[in-house]
């Protein structure tokens, strides 16, 4: 693949394009010292360990161990191809790449069929949207949305749109344009009569609302009945451009505002978040009528870390939102609820109080997810009753000690003890209690998986042997001078470095020199294939050393190296000297022995 695009023409890219700008539209990226940091986009984790480097215009996490420069981090985050990569690095700087770009989609024949899907929903979205605000055809949809409170404005910003009534329109319209039967069956946009074999329209007199993915590319529709019409929102199917667990309604328009605000506001519906959008929340998203599922909180946590749940205040709306902020806040979420009265969703209540009351009573009234499960596990219970009572108290109380701050603590077990006149000190006890069971459980747990926080990755490079560490700091000096390489190389004498990533890293790093290229670490990630090296490459790019490499230095990581494969030699020697012994062959033995003691002088 990498043949395909001129050596020249990714040098281009990779001096025209910043790695912290590439990663900052993933990672909230906050500067210390030369490099910045973040939380990683790879593995789900509360403090950062991701690393960007602005000087070798790489990327590190201490955590997975992901790495490699601006081509490997869209080629994970997005599961693009090194192509597709460079295509669109080249796009952000301008760069003309000056590809056949045929040739491209001859290879990626998916790619292209999605094109053609993506451009069918573009056109749909734009007549859609035409015919409801334009035609006489689409006039009673109009009356319908301005009669529940849409304004022109955010019809036009959302652009909502009116399917015809009819039973072909779609088909034909779009059939007339070039677009293929097989391809608009594949699209969710028509389906197929049992009977005949004909197609109709699967959206039909419903108001639509078309879904965008993070691109701003139209890529599903969600039509609503005008009526009593089941369902009432119509979906598309799932397709090679959709897949309704990994969309959010309106993340493409929030992210601006999600960004600047620092927080996403989480809703259960559509019309909920044009409504919010309508009284200047506009950074709400929702999820397309199903649970939050992990990518969804992958695709949240990449863009923030704060997030208020509005969802709708009836039972079913409780509990999901108790289980959204549940996950969501167990992914490192910092969480909010919002509030409203019974049996209201956010529409409904925009609707009925406006919006100054809905941004400041709902949205600005939201409660911490803590006072959140304290409403919570009073559901369902009778606390005038002394047993339910005792059980909430026991609950809460356990929810408590799980808090990390002794401040919040404090405060949630002070509002406990005032509520229902108990003594502060008891509750102090019993909430300690729980937190040494806690602890103990995530003692034994850490124990069988080592943590993989930052402060736990830097200790284990302690703890590696000398070898290991000798020879990743040759590798480092290897990667930056090819002098230093050769040196290396020299005094090895043949002998190769003894873990064997490192040995095929230094393989790939002379072949890399010998075809006459300079050292470069962004271009030597290029060079590699494996995802694994690169992965060891950049963390071994990311480690603090020396401007030179000293003779003294160099000397010593090399006896290093050498003296580790003489202590297996000693030991191979060692059990070779028992087993003579054993088989009584003493002047074997002997010769062994004296081997052994010519090894041990020269280490
Ligand atoms: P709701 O039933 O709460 O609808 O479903 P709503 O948002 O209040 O809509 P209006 O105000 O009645 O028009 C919430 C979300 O669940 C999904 C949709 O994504 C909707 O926005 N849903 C609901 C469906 O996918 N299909 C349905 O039939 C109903
Ligand atoms: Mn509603």
């Amino acid at each position: 693949m990498a043949e395909r695009i001129a050596e020249e023409k990714l040098n281009e890219i990779r001096q025209a394009v910043d790695i912290v700008d590439v990663i900052s539209d993933y990672v909230q990226l906050k500067k210390q010292g030369r490099n910045y940091f973040g939380l990683c986009p790879f593995h789900g984790e509360n403090s950062p360990s991701f690393s960007v480097s602005p000087d070798k215009q790489i990327y590190h996490c201490f955590g997975c161990g992901a790495g490699g420069n601006a081509y490997s981090f869209l080629m994970e985050a997005e599961g693009l191809t090194f192509m597709e990569a460079a295509i669109k690095l080249a796009d952000r700087a301008n760069i003309d790449l000056q590809l056949d770009l045929s040739a491209v989609s001859a290879g990626k024949p998916v790619s292209k069929e999605n094109q053609q899907m993506i451009e069918a929903h573009e056109l749909l979205r734009k007549f859609y949207h035409h015919l409801l605000v334009n035609t006489k055809d689409g006039q009673h949809a109009l009356e319908y949305l301005l009669g529940r409170g849409f304004t022109i404005e955010s019809i036009n910003k959302f652009e909502v749109g009116y399917a015809l009534g009819t039973w072909d329109f779609v088909y034909k319209f779009l059939a007339k344009r070039g677009f293929s039967t097989a391809l608009l069956e594949k699209a969710g946009l028509i389906i197929k009569r049992e009977k005949d074999g004909s197609y109709f329209d699967r959206f039909r007199d419903r108001i639509m609302f078309p879904i965008l993915d993070k691109n701003g590319n139209t890529i599903a529709f969600s039509g609503r009945s005008l009526g009593a019409d089941e369902p009432k929102y119509l979906n598309s199917p799932e397709t090679a451009i959709f897949n309704k667990s990994k969309i959010l309604y309106n993340f493409h328009l929030a992210r601006p505002s999600i960004r600047k605000l620092q927080q996403a506001v989480l809703f259960e519906g559509f019309a909920d978040v044009i409504a919010a959008d309508r009284s200047g929340v506009e950074n709400g998203i929702a999820t397309m009528g199903t649970a939050l599922t992990d990518e969804h909180i992958t695709l949240i946590k990449r863009n923030v870390q704060s997030v208020i749940i509005c969802y709708d205040a009836d039972n079913a709306g409780v509990e999901a939102a108790f289980r959204a902020a549940t996950a969501l806040s167990a992914a490192g979420s910092y969480i909010r609820v919002a509030q409203m009265p019974d049996g209201m969703d956010p529409d409904d209540y925009i609707k009925k109080f406006g919006a100054d009351k809905f941004r400041n009573d709902v949205i600005g009234a939201s409660i911490p997810f803590m006072s959140f499960k304290l409403l919570y596990y009073r559901r369902g219970k009778n606390l005038q009753d002394e047993g339910d009572r005792l059980q909430y108290i026991e609950k809460v109380v356990k929810e408590i000690s799980r808090l990390d701050k002794a401040v919040e603590k404090d405060h949630y077990l002070r509002q406990l003890a005032s509520e229902f006149s108990l003594s502060l000190d008891a509750l102090m006890q019993e909430q300690q209690q729980y937190t040494r069971v806690e602890n103990r459980k995530t003692t034994s747990k850490s124990a069988e998986k080592p943590a993989k926080k930052w402060a736990g990755a830097m200790k284990t490079e302690q703890l590696k042997p000398a070898y290991h560490t000798a020879e990743r700091r040759l590798i480092a000096h290897m990667l930056r001078s090819s002098d230093v390489a050769y040196k290396v190389q020299e005094r090895l004498a043949g002998s190769s470095f003894n873990i064997d990533e490192h040995q095929a890293i230094i393989t790939y790093l002379f072949g890399y020199y010998e075809d006459g290229r300079a050292p470069d670490p962004g271009a030597f990630l290029n060079y590699l294939q494996d995802p694994k090296l690169k992965r060891l490459v950049a963390d071994i790019e990311m480690m603090s050393i020396n401007e030179e490499i000293s003779q003294q230095e160099m000397s010593d990581y090399i006896k290093q190296v050498l003296n580790y494969q003489k202590m297996l030699m000693i030991k191979e020697k060692e059990a070779q000297e028992k087993e003579a012994d054993r088989q009584k062959d003493f002047a074997k033995a002997a010769a062994i022995a004296m081997e052994i003691i010519q090894l041990r002088k020269s280490l």
